[in-house]
């Protein structure tokens, strides 16, 4: 028999320096007033100079491992998805196996914007139900902090660092995918891109001067995009599961903007309580995006066993991605390991430090 894949831990890590939309008005010319009304966002995460996408994956992972009760040495495969790897080599995977201890483990990284949580989810589904591995740790982080234009108005107020993580086990027990879909389109290229330090653009003098090696993005476009295939994506999943939007009883949606959750919300008929919301928090955190708000959602106590999970993100390429996931594990069970002082499995979000000024 075909083996099921469980999410059976979860966990989240967003760096503790914070920056309000007061802080950026200090950078560039904008306001509160305009990024609340634009996106929903409020303040950001950003990763202090010491900390890296591994050594934002390690805090994420460790507390899945811990949720799952998985000793890191069992793991088979690490899949990071992510668009601000700490080198272009080697994998960030690779260095957050080893700094985790997975010794047996094979790792790579996942490049699919802020959809590569769900392609990894997707990917590590599918090593489990092959029969290929028992043990896969799928991870979305980004520190896209470091591959922002400061004095672009247009991009810099919309991102923040973070990560999220999940555990995938194989199980015979019912649950897990019910249904997926993914999506890409490169006519999407110019949309959302870091034009140069490939192979297309290779790092020189003048492609530094330009910024050229920092994200940039049409922005109208890209919205009118992301809100029709956010959508569409999600039907697909649905429509793989046999299901309809009515069957979802909690949706995570990638949080990129408020109005687009709102304008996906309205095609699928979504009510407010079925919609998880942090951007006001984390702003847009790329792949990392959807398992932070997963791990915010079941600490919240907006998923339960037995629920059906819908995720859905968009992003650079364009890409998409969707996963309809039955929720089987026992949320309390984070908090309920033996002798542990600490908050498995409730998101870890560093204290507070001062805003930047
Ligand atoms: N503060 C004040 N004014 C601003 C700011 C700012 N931060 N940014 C832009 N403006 C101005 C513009 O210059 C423009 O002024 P103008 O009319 O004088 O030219 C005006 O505000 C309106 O700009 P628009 O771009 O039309 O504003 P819009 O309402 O479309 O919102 C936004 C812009 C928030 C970027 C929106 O287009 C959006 O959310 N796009 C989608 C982004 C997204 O989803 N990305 C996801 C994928 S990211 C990834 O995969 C890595």
């Amino acid at each position: 028999m075909a083996q099921n894949a469980l999410i059976t831990g979860w966990g989240m890590y967003a760096p503790s320096r914070v920056m309000t939309n007061d802080d950026l008005a200090k950078l560039v010319d904008t306001t509160d007033e305009w990024i609340v009304s634009r996106t929903g966002i409020r303040e950001r995460r950003i990763a202090a100079d010491d900390e890296t996408a591994t050594t934002l994956s390690v805090h994420a992972a460790r507390d899945a491992l811990s949720v799952a009760g998985l000793d890191s040495r069992e793991l088979d495969l690490v899949i990071v998805g992510t668009c601000s790897a700490d080198y272009p080599m080697p994998a960030t995977a690779v260095l957050v196996a080893t700094e985790l201890g997975a010794t047996r483990a094979a790792g790579f990284d996942l490049q699919a914007a802020c959809s590569g949580f769900l392609f990894g989810l997707a990917t590590g589904h599918s090593f489990i139900t092959s029969g290929m591995y028992r043990n896969v740790l799928v991870i979305g982080v980004e520190v896209l902090s470091r591959f922002l234009d400061w004095t672009d108005r247009s991009t810099c107020v919309l991102f923040g660092d973070g990560a999220g993580a999940v555990v995938l086990q194989a199980s015979d027990q019912p649950g897990g995918m019910l249904g997926f879909d993914l999506f890409s389109d490169g006519t999407g290229c110019e949309g959302i891109i870091v034009p140069a330090g490939g192979s297309a653009h290779p790092a020189s003098h003048e492609t530094v001067d330009a910024h050229q090696h920092t994200l940039k993005m049409m922005g109208t476009e890209v919205y009118k995009y992301a809100t029709r295939q956010m959508g569409e994506s999600a039907l697909a999943a649905l429509r793989d599961a046999g299901m309809t939007p009515d069957d979802v009883d909690q949706y995570v949606f990638h949080q990129a903007n408020l109005r687009i959750i709102a304008s996906v919300q309205k095609q699928l008929a979504i009510p407010d309580e079925k919609t998880y919301v942090n951007i006001e928090k984390y702003g847009n955190t790329s792949a990392a995006s959807v398992p932070m708000a997963l791990a915010e959602a079941v600490a919240a106590g907006r998923i339960k066993q037995g629920d059906r999970v819908l995720m859905v993100a968009f992003g650079a390429g364009y890409t998409a991605g969707s996963a309809l996931v039955q929720w089987t594990a026992d949320p309390a069970r984070a908090f309920l390991a033996p002798g542990e002082q600490t908050r498995l499995g409730q998101p870890r979000v560093g204290e507070p430090e001062l805003s930047r000024a």
